[in-house]
């Protein structure tokens, strides 16, 4: 036992570019419910993950407080100490009654229905970059084409000028990097210090005024339709908004609604490159492309899932959890649950079964979910119709993101016309 607990707690800390999932079988056999070598509890267990988004006990703000509060401490600069504040007063960060209250302002622009109005937009914008990366041929999939698809999607939606993106991109990527282990509180000492500290704290601050300042230019001037309109509409006519909730509301809806989506495609070309038969079967039944979206999410997800405190003593499982422990789920892990899913270590996008965990669960599932499986569906089905792929860097060497985001830091390809 204490040898695996030790392996376990080695990766949190120093996450290796290896594969993470035998290590997360074998902990999963162990212990669905595992109390880490760093005072957190890790969920690898698919029905003990499932229960975390449903039970009250289990508080988001006390956890997201402990991740980003150290960011912005008493003794920092008042302007970080107010962006930190900013980054936490948005709905993924909050629980219930705040949380219901902010999340039902931006859940009427996702909706299936409203989303699938969007479908000849990405369509446009995935033929446009396709072209694009074909022309040159060599390119690196993430910065060439997975991450500009959900950019300019979002953009779109919220009422965000794209050209801006070469700005807030490099912000996003920074506020990112304190939490680039895959458990470790984000903002913590040992996780964030010296120059990716002051770094994150200023691309915090920059985030915050740059989207400040598009609220103000909005108040002034109306535009309309797009989502950003109507939450400044919401906050000058009632008290259902404050201007720090809707600026904090719109960072994380332009940090969500583009790194997830650019990992997921990442992840996607290299699940299908790993199994050329399940690529020839897509090419084949392009009808598949659905399934095989979910496919990818259940079997390498982007998203790990943000932790929980317990507000009293928890069982989850067969494991009582005492109060005030820091909770971690990890979706990537559950989704290869043999309770849960057959032969789970198989990349199958027959399978039909959904994505498991890779939208989250109950309180805080994922708000962009058919927004993100359209975009999906589109890019990797026009991908696999249109491009012969071929990795420009031995598989290995693809270096991997582990923080609460994983997917590849970037993926040098050649393409070519089928
Ligand atoms: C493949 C793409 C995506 C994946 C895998 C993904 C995954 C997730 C997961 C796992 C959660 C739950 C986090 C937690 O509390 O543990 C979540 C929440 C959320 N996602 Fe996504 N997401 C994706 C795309 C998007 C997009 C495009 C948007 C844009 C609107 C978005 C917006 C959100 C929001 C706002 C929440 C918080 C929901 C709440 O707290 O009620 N996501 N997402």
């Amino acid at each position: 036992v204490s040898a695996l607990a030790d392996e376990f707690t080695a990766f949190l800390l120093e996450p290796s570019t290896a594969d993470p999932f035998p290590l997360f079988r074998r902990l999963r056999e162990l212990e669905p419910v595992h109390h880490t070598g760093i005072d957190t509890w890790a969920v690898v267990g698919y029905p003990e993950a499932e229960q975390l988004g449903r039970d009250p006990r289990l508080r988001r703000e006390p956890a997201a407080a402990a991740q980003w509060r150290p960011l912005g401490r008493d003794d920092d600069p008042a302007e970080v100490v107010e962006a930190v504040d900013t980054w936490l007063s948005n709905f993924i960060f909050r629980d219930p009654p705040a949380h219901d209250r902010l999340r039902r302002l931006v859940a009427r622009a996702f909706t299936p229905r409203g989303v699938a109005a969007w479908r000849p937009q990405v369509e446009r914008v995935v033929a446009e970059l396709l072209d694009e990366a074909l022309d040159s041929g060599d390119v690196d999939f993430m910065t060439a084409f997975a991450f500009p698809v959900p950019e300019r999607v979002i953009c779109a939606i919220l009422g965000v000028p794209y050209e801006d993106h070469v700005l807030w991109s490099t912000w996003f990527r920074a506020t990112s990097e304190p939490g680039n282990l895959w458990t470790r509180r984000a903002g913590d000492d040992a996780g964030a210090t010296g120059q990716v500290r002051t770094d994150a704290q200023q691309a915090f601050v920059k985030l915050c005024h740059y989207f400040r300042e598009l609220v103000v230019a909005r108040r002034a001037r109306p535009k309309g339709e797009d989502l950003l309109s109507l939450l400044v509409e919401e906050e000058a006519n009632g008290d259902r908004l404050s201007e720090q909730e809707l600026v904090g509301t719109l960072v994380m809806l332009v940090g969500a609604g583009h790194t997830t989506t650019a990992h997921l495609l990442g992840n996607g070309l290299v699940a299908l490159l790993d199994h050329p038969e399940q690529l020839a079967l897509l090419r084949e039944r392009p009808d598949l492309i659905a399934s095989a979206v979910d496919e990818v999410l259940r079997y390498r997800g982007p998203s790990r899932g943000q932790p929980y405190v317990t507000a009293e003593e928890v069982e989850l499982g067969a494991t009582v959890v005492p109060a005030g422990e820091h909770v971690y789920p990890y979706y990537n892990a559950t989704n290869r649950d043999p309770r849960r899913f057959a032969d789970p270590e198989r990349f199958d996008i027959t399978r039909g079964e959904g994505p498991g965990l890779g939208f989250g669960t109950g309180t805080h599932y994922c708000v962009g979910a058919a927004l993100a499986r359209l975009e999906t569906q589109v890019a990797l089905g026009a991908l696999a119709a249109t491009c012969d792929v071929e990795l420009a860097i031995a598989r290995d060497d693809i270096e991997w993101i582990y923080s609460s985001i994983h997917g590849p830091r970037s993926l040098p390809v050649t393409l070519s016309r089928r």
